[in-house]
């Protein structure tokens, strides 16, 4: 894959020049202190300790390293093992190497069974496209898939690690989150930014443009999480842009351009690709590993 530079008339109409422009009334709404509604009893959060959440944290790493070493490399942890940390790839250096602080700070889970085959992109494309593609979607079929099928995990470990954080009672386990976050939004904005540049181009053979791509995998992430809007395309009605006043939408954020945030049982549903963090599938086949996941399976 190639970076390709920002044209500066794109910046200037996205989310960043946007935030920048709220930081003000950001403020006094935090001073205002706006409660919002209780959630659903599904979209709460759970009661779960420290070293649990952030274990449940550690499915998504192993995920996204075994894609992006498959996708940098051709090959897996299996061959590299967590401890690697390359700077071959971007991403390859970075989900790949923060396993063993994750492991040092609250101990390790043994690497869940994952699915990254083409099998299982094309099947998560179907039910986001609502249709069967033809041909199967393969990811590995260009850089184009590639990045497309990017698109479809760093978001929900971000979204994770925002819900997780404010719910972490030890200091370290904060600090540990929070640059897991720092590194998974950087993440999230560079695969949205290189796919912002393709938005209008179509993904052959299916005659669908990039941001419609995008709008559908959100729109099933939603639909799969069952907790609300928490994810949106790169194209959007201004009533979902920042402010709403924009539709170009590099970063998925509320109209005060403050991050969504999900759940332990929502970032399992979307993942397993059943809607039902008890009922593993997709991804993650037989489910995720540490406590909560394997609460929920139990159940
Ligand atoms: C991966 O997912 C695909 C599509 O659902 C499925 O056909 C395949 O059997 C799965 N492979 C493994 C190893 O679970
Ligand atoms: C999916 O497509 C079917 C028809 O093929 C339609 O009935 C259904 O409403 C669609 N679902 C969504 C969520 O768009
Ligand atoms: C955006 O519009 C919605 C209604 O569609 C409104 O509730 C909200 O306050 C607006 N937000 C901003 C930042 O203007």
């Amino acid at each position: 894959m190639h970076v390709h530079p920002i044209p500066p008339s794109m910046a200037i109409r996205t989310r960043f020049s946007a935030f920048l422009l709220l930081l003000l009334p950001l403020e006094f709404i935090a001073v205002m202190g706006v409660t919002p509604p209780l959630p659903l009893p599904e979209c709460r959060p759970i009661l779960a300790v420290d070293r649990d959440l952030v274990q449940l944290t550690l499915n998504l790493e192993f995920l996204e390293a075994e894609f992006f070493l498959h996708g940098a490399l051709g090959m897996g942890l299996d061959v590299f093992g967590p401890r690697r940390s390359s700077s071959s790839w971007w991403k390859e250096g970075q989900s790949g190497s923060h396993h063993p602080a994750i492991t040092e700070s609250v101990g390790g889970v043994p690497r869940p069974r994952l699915n990254i085959s083409a099998e299982a992109f094309a099947a998560f494309f179907n039910r986001a496209m609502n249709t069967t593609l033809s041909p199967p979607f393969n990811p590995y079929a260009n850089s184009l898939n590639y990045l497309l099928a990017s698109y479809v995990i760093p978001y929900v470990g971000l979204v994770g690690y925002v819900g997780t954080i404010p719910n972490l009672v030890g200091r370290t386990n904060r600090e540990l989150a929070a640059s897991l976050l720092g590194v998974e939004s950087g993440q999230d904005a560079v695969i949205r930014t290189l796919l912002y540049l393709r938005a209008n181009e179509k993904v052959k053979p299916y005659g669908v443009t990039v941001a419609g791509f995008t709008d559908r995998i959100s729109e099933i992430r939603n639909r799969l999480g069952r907790c609300g809007m928490k994810d949106e395309g790169l194209k959007v009605p201004k009533q979902l842009g920042a402010e709403n006043r924009t539709t170009s939408n590099i970063l998925s954020a509320d109209a005060d351009s403050l991050s969504y945030s999900r759940t332990q049982p929502e970032i399992l549903r979307i993942v397993y690709g059943t809607g039902d963090e008890s009922r593993p599938g997709g991804f993650l086949p037989n489910g995720g590993a540490g406590r909560i996941a394997m609460r929920f399976l139990a159940t």
